[in-house]
């Protein structure tokens, strides 16, 4: 475990100055942030069913009409405050989602997967079908390494309970559903976001001792998953009531303390994957295949036992036994280019 450099920094002020004023260009290598929404979030909980005496009150708001410049101004600070291959991930609703898009667009940012988290408890309607999803806009600063861990969480050929299926494509898919954390008793932001989902974003795009940033802390949630999983940790909040409130609860954060609570990926057998292929192991692999299939084992079962016993993978295995895939992917849901 490398020790990250002690520089958490929170600072209760608008971040668009507050970037302005402290953070230099290139420096942080992932930002994670949900912006407030311009519908009125101090008036929030009028649509969910919960106990308001445990939630923090001095939400700041932007009004609609303010709120294209807002996230011109934010946006174009967040990208530059970005290093050169770092990762910006804000979280949007839908009312002002295409301001959002349009202030992107202005950047020299890259698309990289628009996401959407699937939730729970959604806001309560009669008239219409009821909200559970979230925008999650994936992007990235052009120019440097980008840090994606394909691997941290599921390795390449681990399937399901049920053996169908690639777990590692399956946590891929740009569609996520995470339960938001029902905390009854427990003092709260307006709209905090679940730690499995800040857990797997800060997984995915960073690496233990990297600076993760967010705009709006809110309930310091970024921070404290980030500094949870060995990352170091800045931010900003208007609210001097959340902030006051939130900071006083980072002091218990252990650095590293969520690490050890984190699934450990299968280590991948594929250990010959990307060599270069000798004659002799083709025609090896082909006399296998050959047995085996003639032992009774299924195209797709003698390819698994293939890949194990070569460390390969079966993409590539079926390149060299000149079985059309078609033929072989007999369980749609294993989508054999997707594990090779
Ligand atoms: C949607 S909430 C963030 C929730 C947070 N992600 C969490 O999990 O608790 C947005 C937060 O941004 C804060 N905020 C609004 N305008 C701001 C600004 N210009 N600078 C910094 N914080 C701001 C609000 O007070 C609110 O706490």
């Amino acid at each position: 475990m490398t020790t990250p450099k002690p520089t958490p920094q929170f600072f209760n002020e608008d971040c668009i100055a507050g970037c302005r004023k402290r953070i230099g260009d290139d420096t942080v290598d992932l930002i994670v942030t949900d912006p407030p929404y311009g519908i009125d979030g101090g008036n929030l909980h009028k649509h969910y069913n919960r106990n308001e005496d445990f939630v923090l009150d001095g939400y700041v708001e932007v009004p609609a009409a303010e709120y294209a410049a807002f996230s011109r101004d934010w946006i174009a600070e967040a990208a530059r405050i970005l290093r050169p291959g770092g990762s910006l991930y804000i979280v949007s609703g839908y009312t002002h989602l295409c301001d959002i898009l349009n202030a992107l667009r202005e950047t020299k940012l890259k698309e990289v997967n628009h996401l959407i988290w699937k939730y729970n408890f959604g806001v309560w309607t009669q008239k219409k079908y009821i909200s559970s999803h979230y925008h999650l806009l994936y992007y990235v600063k052009p120019g440097g390494p980008v840090t994606f861990n394909a691997f941290d969480r599921f390795g390449a050929t681990e399937k399901g309970a049920d053996a169908t299926g690639s777990l590692n494509y399956q946590d891929r898919e740009d569609v996520w559903v995470i339960n938001r954390e029902y905390q009854p008793g427990k003092t709260k932001n307006k709209n905090q976001l679940p730690t499995q989902l800040l857990t797997k974003i800060i997984q995915y795009s960073s690496n233990e001792g990297d600076l993760v940033a967010d705009l709006f802390l809110g309930s310091f949630s970024t921070a404290k998953v980030a500094i949870g999983l060995n990352r170091r940790a800045m931010g900003f909040e208007k609210s001097k009531v959340a902030f006051t409130h939130q900071k006083r609860t980072m002091k218990k954060v252990q650095p590293g303390e969520l690490l050890a609570g984190l699934r450990a990926p299968e280590a991948s057998h594929l250990t010959n994957q990307r060599k270069a292929w000798t004659a002799t192991e083709k025609a090896k692999v082909i006399r296998r295949f050959k047995k085996l299939t003639k032992q009774g084992l299924k195209k797709k079962e003698a390819l698994d036992t293939l890949s194990s016993e070569f460390g390969r993978g079966t993409w590539s295995l079926l390149k060299i036994v000149g079985v059309k895939s078609r033929r072989i992917t007999t369980d749609k849901n294993i989508p054999l280019a997707g594990i090779a």
